[in-house]
C-alpha cells in the first residue's frame, strides 16, 4: 500500500500545557527542560508532533494567553536558549514542535499597549481599537466579552474605549493597522527562524471585527456573550487576505504547518477558512455540542462525523478531531463517573479511528480526570465569574501524573495547582507495564494507525444504522493497483451485551482481529451475526480478493 505520509495531516499532534506537564527545577511550575526531559515518553507513546501552549513571558492574567513579549521565553519556564534545546532534542526524535500563536490580542502589559494607552496621539495609539464613547456616554457597541460583561474599557486617562474580546488585560490588537500586521508577521518569522514547524493561531478568526462597528443582532443564549449573533466582531471578509498572505510566508519554508482555533466553531465555517492557499487545517470541535453538553451517543457522534466529513469533503482536506484540550473538562470525565476506563477506550479509539488529524491532550492517554476545586481554589478567570454555574478551566490543567510519589512525579515542590487524588494509581509508571491500561491501549491504536494507512487517508463509511448502541465504521482504502485495505470498527457504547450484524457486502476472504479489549483472539460470527461485550472496542481488518 503506497503510504505517503505527511506528519501534519497523518500523525498525532500531542498537546502540552507546559505549566503542568513537568516541573525540572523544583519550583511547582511545569517548564520547557521539563518538555524536553520528557521527549522520550513522548517519542514511544508514537506522537508525532508536539503543540505548547504559551510559554512566552505573561503576566498570567489568563494563564499565558496574555503575553506581553511575542518573542521570548517566560524566565519561570526557561530561556531562549532551553528553547532551541527542546526544538534540537524534539527534532532528534523525529517529534515536530507547533507553537501557539496569541495574536488577537496582546497582554494590557505588552509594551505596544503601554505606549498605546499613554495617550491619544501615541505612534502606536491605532494599534489598538480605541472608541470614543457614543451618543450620551454609551459604549461605542453591544459587543461582549467571552469571558463576562462588555468588551469595552473605558481608559480614565485619554477617555475612549478600547477593546478586549477576552478579558481587559487582553486588549485585541488592531489587524487593520499595516504596521501590527508586518509586526505580527514578523513573529511568525523570528520562530520560522529558530525552526519552529507550525503554529496553532488563538481564536484566529477574530482578528477583525466590522470596519463600521455595528452592534451584533440578539439571539437566545444563557450568557451575555451567547445572548448574540457574532456577525461582527468576527469572521470579516479580511480574514481569508491575511491567511493567505500567512501561508505564502510558511510556504517559504518547507513543511512549515498552521491550524486555526476557529472561535465559535462550526463546521461550515471553518471549512472556509482552510485549503491549500490558507491555513493547513482548522478545528472545528464537532463532538463538543456546548460547552456544557458532551452526548454519549452513537447516534448524535455519527451524524456529526458524517456532517464534518462531508463538509471537509467539499475543500478536500481532512479534518481535526478533537476531544479533549485545555479549555473543555477533560474526556475519560465527561463520559465517566468513575474510575471505570470503559469509556475512555472507546474514546480514545474514535481519537485514533476517524478520519482525521488527532491532537491529544497532555494526560489524555492514561485516562486523566478533572480534579474538583472549591470556590476558593479556583483560579480560572471565567470560572470565578460563573461560579457555580461554571467553574473555570482549571480541571483540565492539573499536573501530569508520571509516578506515585508526592506531587505525582511532577515536581519536588508544591504545584501551582493540585494534583488528582487518584495520582497514586493513575500515573504513567503503574501504567507502563500494564497491558490493559489506557496508556498501553492507546499505544496499540497509535501502532495501528501507523500500520494502517487505511485508518488514516482512507474513506468512512458507517456500517448500520440502527438505533442499538453500537457505533460501527469502516476506513477504506483501495489503491491504484485495485489492493483494498478495509479496516472495521466495532463499539458497544453500553453496559449491556449487543447482537450485530457483521457486514462483509465485498465477500471477505479471511477476517483478522487487530485490536480487542473483551479478550477475543477470533473473530466469528454465526450466521453473519455476532455478540459485542458490554463497552467492547473490536477492530477488524477484512481481507477481500483484488478489486
Ligand atoms: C483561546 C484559548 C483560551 C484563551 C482564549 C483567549 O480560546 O484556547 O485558553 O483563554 O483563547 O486567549
Amino acid at each position: 500500500m503506497i503510504d505517503n505520509f505527511n506528519w501534519w495531516r497523518d500523525g498525532i499532534i500531542y498537546q502540552i500545557y507546559p505549566r503542568s506537564f513537568s516541573d525540572s527545577n523544583g519550583d511547582g511550575l511545569g517548564d520547557l527542560p521539563g518538555v524536553t526531559a520528557r521527549l522520550d515518553y513522548l517519542a514511544e507513546l508514537g506522537i508525532d508532533a508536539i503543540w505548547l501552549s504559551p510559554f512566552y513571558p505573561s503576566p498570567d492574567a489568563d494563564f499565558g494567553y496574555d503575553i506581553s513579549d511575542y518573542t521570548g521565553v517566560d524566565p519561570r519556564y526557561g530561556s531562549l536558549s532551553d528553547f532551541d534545546h527542546l526544538v534540537a532534542e524534539a527534532h532528534r526524535r523525529n517529534i515536530r514542535v507547533v507553537l501557539d500563536m496569541v495574536l488577537n490580542h496582546t497582554s494590557d502589559q505588552h509594551p505596544w499597549f503601554l505606549e498605546s494607552r499613554s495617550s491619544r496621539d501615541n505612534p502606536r495609539r491605532d494599534w489598538y481599537i480605541w472608541r470614543d464613547p457614543s451618543a450620551g456616554g454609551r459604549l461605542p457597541t453591544n459587543w461582549e466579552s467571552s469571558f463576562g460583561g462588555s468588551a469595552w474599557e473605558l481608559d480614565p486617562k485619554t477617555s475612549q474605549y478600547y477593546l478586549h474580546s477576552f478579558l481587559k488585560q487582553q486588549p485585541d490588537v488592531n489587524w487593520r493597522n499595516p504596521e501590527v500586521r508586518q509586526a505580527q508577521l514578523d513573529v511568525f518569522r523570528f520562530w520560522l527562524e529558530r525552526g519552529v514547524d507550525g503554529f496553532r493561531l488563538d481564536v484566529f478568526n477574530a482578528y477583525f471585527k466590522d470596519a463600521r462597528f455595528r452592534n451584533n443582532p440578539p439571539r437566545f443564549g444563557l450568557r451575555g456573550f451567547d445572548r448574540q449573533e457574532h456577525i461582527y466582531d468576527m469572521d470579516q471578509p479580511e480574514m481569508v487576505g491575511l491567511l493567505q498572505e500567512l501561508r505564502v510566508l510558511l510556504d517559504s519554508y518547507p513543511e512549515r504547518y498552521s491550524v486555526g482555533e476557529t472561535y465559535v466553531p462550526t463546521s461550515e465555517k471553518t471549512v472556509g477558512y482552510v485549503g491549500s492557499d490558507r491555513l493547513h487545517a482548522a478545528f472545528s470541535f464537532d463532538f463538543f455540542a456546548s460547552d456544557l453538553l458532551y452526548p454519549w451517543n452513537p447516534g448524535w457522534l455519527l451524524e456529526r462525523i458524517e456532517r464534518r466529513d462531508r463538509l471537509f469533503d467539499t475543500i478536500g482536506v481532512l479534518p481535526t478531531t478533537v476531544l479533549s484540550n485545555h479549555d473543555k473538562p477533560r474526556t475519560a470525565s465527561r463520559y465517566s463517573k468513575n474510575e471505570n476506563d470503559q469509556q475512555t477506550l472507546i474514546a480514545m479509539t474514535l481519537l485514533l479511528t476517524l478520519r482525521g488529524t488527532p491532537f491529544m491532550y497532555y494526560g489524555e492517554e492514561i485516562g486523566m480526570r478533572e480534579i474538583s476545586l472549591s470556590r476558593s481554589e479556583i483560579m480560572d478567570p471565567p470560572g470565578k465569574k460563573y461560579w457555580p454555574i461554571f467553574k473555570g478551566r482549571d480541571g483540565c490543567r492539573s499536573p501530569m501524573q508520571w509516578n506515585e510519589t508526592p506531587f505525582a512525579g511532577f515536581s519536588t515542590a508544591k504545584p501551582w495547582l493540585k494534583v488528582h487524588p487518584n495520582y497514586n494509581h493513575r500515573n504513567v509508571a503503574a501504567q507502563q507495564p500494564d497491558p490493559d491500561s489506557v496508556l498501553n491501549f492507546t499505544r496499540r491504536l497509535i501502532v495501528l494507525r501507523r500500520a494502517y494507512t487505511a485508518l488514516r487517508q482512507g474513506s468512512f463509511k458507517s456500517l448500520f444504522r440502527t438505533d442499538t448502541g453500537v457505533l460501527a465504521y469502516e476506513r477504506k482504502l483501495v489503491d491504484s493497483s485495485g489492493q483494498a485495505q478495509r479496516i472495521q470498527i466495532y463499539l458497544n457504547f453500553t453496559g449491556s451485551t449487543r447482537r450485530v450484524s457483521f457486514a462483509d457486502d465485498a465477500g471477505p476472504e479471511s477476517v483478522d482481529v487487530l485490536l480487542d479489549n473483551a479478550g477475543r483472539k477470533q473473530f466469528c460470527p454465526t450466521g453473519h451475526q455476532f455478540i459485542l461485550d458490554p463497552y467492547e472496542i473490536l477492530l477488524l481488518e477484512v481481507k477481500t480478493a483484488a478489486l
